[in-house]
């Protein structure tokens, strides 16, 4: 495995998908290698199917458990098919979500723990962890108040949680940025679209000066 696995990371209303469809374009003309773009959970027809009721708020039923075996079933499925063989081929890889979000979501959210997280997801990935990851925070007042604004769609089954569901996730992603300064950069969400933006390219083309065009 010789490519590069960059994974974007953040509560919701952080904006990664709007910094995703600035950063990535920015990316793809720098790169000195093939890049690719995905998105957790999805990307492949199974794990596609997998979100759809895992997203879905008519299953209101849902175990916790159920959820996060469900995301790391897709998970799986992902990596499989889209990650590992792209990595093997020596691509640079931008994965929108990763393991990290069931860490935050699930583990801390659903307060089902991070011990239980951490090993249905080392047996999902086989352990795969990314090179670098991007965390965008913004504390969950501001995401929710996002969420509210540019909501088009019907909210969807992790967005109707209330306000300390939210405020557990965001703790555990910066608890996950402190015990991983190496791999997780964390980047103020708070800031206009363009300084996200700016913050994101230099953090990613700065820790991998060999990868991309200065
Ligand atoms: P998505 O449409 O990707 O939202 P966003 O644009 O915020 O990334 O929806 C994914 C939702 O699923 C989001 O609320 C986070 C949640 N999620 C988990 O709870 N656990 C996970 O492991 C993943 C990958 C996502």
């Amino acid at each position: 495995m010789n490519g590069l696995f960059v994974t974007i990371e953040g509560p919701d209303g952080a904006g990664k998908t709007s910094v995703l469809n600035e950063l990535y374009p920015r990316l793809q003309l720098n790169a000195k290698r093939a890049i690719v773009r995905t998105r957790e959970p999805g990307g492949v027809r199974i794990s596609e199917k997998i979100r759809e009721i895992i997203l879905d708020p008519n299953y209101e039923e849902m175990d916790e458990r159920t959820e996060a075996l469900l995301y790391a079933a897709a998970r799986r499925q992902h990596l499989v098919e889209v990650v590992l063989p792209a990595l093997s081929q020596g691509k640079i890889v931008i994965c929108d979500r990763f393991v990290d979000s069931s860490m935050a979501y699930q583990g801390a959210g659903r307060r089902i723990g991070m011990e239980g997280i951490a090993s249905i997801n080392d047996f999902a990935t086989e352990k795969t962890t990314p090179d670098f990851t991007l965390y965008l925070d913004v504390d969950s007042d501001t995401g929710l108040h996002r969420i509210q604004q540019n909501r088009q769609f019907q909210p969807d089954r992790l967005e109707i949680e209330g306000l300390e569901f939210h405020q557990r996730v965001r703790h555990a992603y910066l608890k996950l940025a402190e015990e991983n300064p190496l791999r997780i950069h964390k980047v103020d969400a708070r800031m206009s679209l363009q300084d996200v933006v700016d913050a994101s390219y230099s953090a990613i083309v700065e820790a991998y000066p060999t990868y991309f065009e200065e």
